[in-house]
């Protein structure tokens, strides 16, 4: 099991190191709060599940140009930090990503000012490019036309990415669904490597080839759809249906939600998870006084695996890439 370093101040989870030492960066919390919810659970009840990861320990905001949600997260932290929630919004750990739209040289700064305009901060901890592909140049929106996406300047973007971070506007740079191959090619250019590559991972799809890769490379991994994911296209969650974690769950006294969250953790990566329900957030972080056996594990590393998100997803069923979708998308095991 990797050993978590030191979080930021008040934390009430671990965190893990991630970035060139001195960059400037923080140890990212372990467990973060996902706000891609914003629009299917509605602004109220959006805003009440931020505060209440906020009041009950969570220091890490994970949001994107995309998702709609910067400026309702920028408020609720200013609004914690005047309530005393917290001792000063500095003390969360802030994620945003440029999206596909945004993905062009000239385009990743004027996103990032715009995104720090809506979260009303100076710079936020991370900030990622959200998917390996450019798309037309419009507002940030998908599903995208397949005959708007672009060749992408992966060079002039990490450039503008790295001038983000020169210019103190992001403390930590980094990536998300990037494939093996597509890290390869940034690494070998990269003046900054990325110190994060965010991507679906959790028991049902454990990602071994990234895992090994990003590690030797010293690429920090966060899991999205930790718990399988609110979006999951069939009524089964992988995950929270899950035979091998529910038996584990029963024998432990843990839920299935802490086994998975557990295992993640276990793995030396953080997470982005979502809950509406105060109680399910503190679940969701009481994960670390206790731990899986060596037989747990063996179980889990044999469960069957099973993608959820896929490029098709951010797209609309119909019409012509120019792209290799594949490219973008490589199912890696
Ligand atoms: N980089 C990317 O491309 C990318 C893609 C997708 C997502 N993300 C990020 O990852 C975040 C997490 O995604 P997600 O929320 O869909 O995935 P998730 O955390 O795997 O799943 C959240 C779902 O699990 C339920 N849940 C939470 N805690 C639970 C518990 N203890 N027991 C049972 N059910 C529980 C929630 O329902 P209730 O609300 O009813 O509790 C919610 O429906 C997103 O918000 C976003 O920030 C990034």
């Amino acid at each position: 099991m990797a050993s978590p370093g030191s979080s930021g101040r008040c934390s009430r989870t671990p965190g893990f190191p991630a970035g060139p030492l001195g960059g400037g960066g923080r140890a990212v919390p372990a467990v973060g709060l996902g706000t891609a919810s914003l629009r299917s659970v509605g602004e109220e009840s959006f805003r009440g599940a931020l505060l209440a990861a906020l009041e009950v320990g969570y220091r890490h905001i994970d949001t994107a140009s995309v998702y709609g949600s910067e400026r309702v997260v920028g408020e609720a932290v200013a609004g914690a930090a005047r309530r005393g929630v917290i001792a000063s919004p500095e003390e969360v750990f802030v994620t945003t990503k440029v999206w596909c739209t945004q993905c062009h040289p000239d385009l990743v700064l004027p996103s990032l000012r715009e995104s720090l305009q809506n979260l009303q901060m100076e710079y936020v901890d991370m900030y990622l490019v959200h998917w390996p592909m450019s798309v037309k140049p419009t507002k940030p929106h998908y599903p995208m036309k397949r005959e708007d996406i672009m060749p992408m300047d992966l060079r002039g973007v990490w450039q503008a990415m790295e001038e983000c971070h020169q210019l103190g506007l992001a403390k930590m740079i980094g990536v998300s669904n990037f494939t093996t191959k597509k890290l390869q090619e940034l690494l070998a250019f990269a003046k900054i490597p990325p110190a994060v590559n965010q991507v679906e991972l959790n028991p049902v799809w454990q990602q071994k080839k990234l895992m090994e890769f990003c590690k030797a490379k010293g690429i920090h991994v966060t899991a999205y759809f930790p718990l399988g994911g609110r979006h999951s296209t069939s009524t089964v969650n992988p995950v929270l249906d899950s035979d091998v974690l529910k038996e584990i769950a029963a024998a432990k006294g843990k839920s299935v939600a802490q086994i998975s969250l557990r295992w993640i953790y276990e793995q030396g990566v953080s997470m982005v998870t979502t809950s509406t329900k105060r109680e399910r957030l503190k679940e969701n972080i009481d994960i670390f006084d206790w731990q899986l056996s060596d037989e747990d594990r063996l179980n889990i590393s044999q469960i069957p695996q099973h993608k959820t998100v896929s490029v098709l997803s951010i797209l609309c069923p119909d019409g012509v890439s120019s792209v290799e979708l594949s490219e973008v998308d490589v199912v890696e095991v």
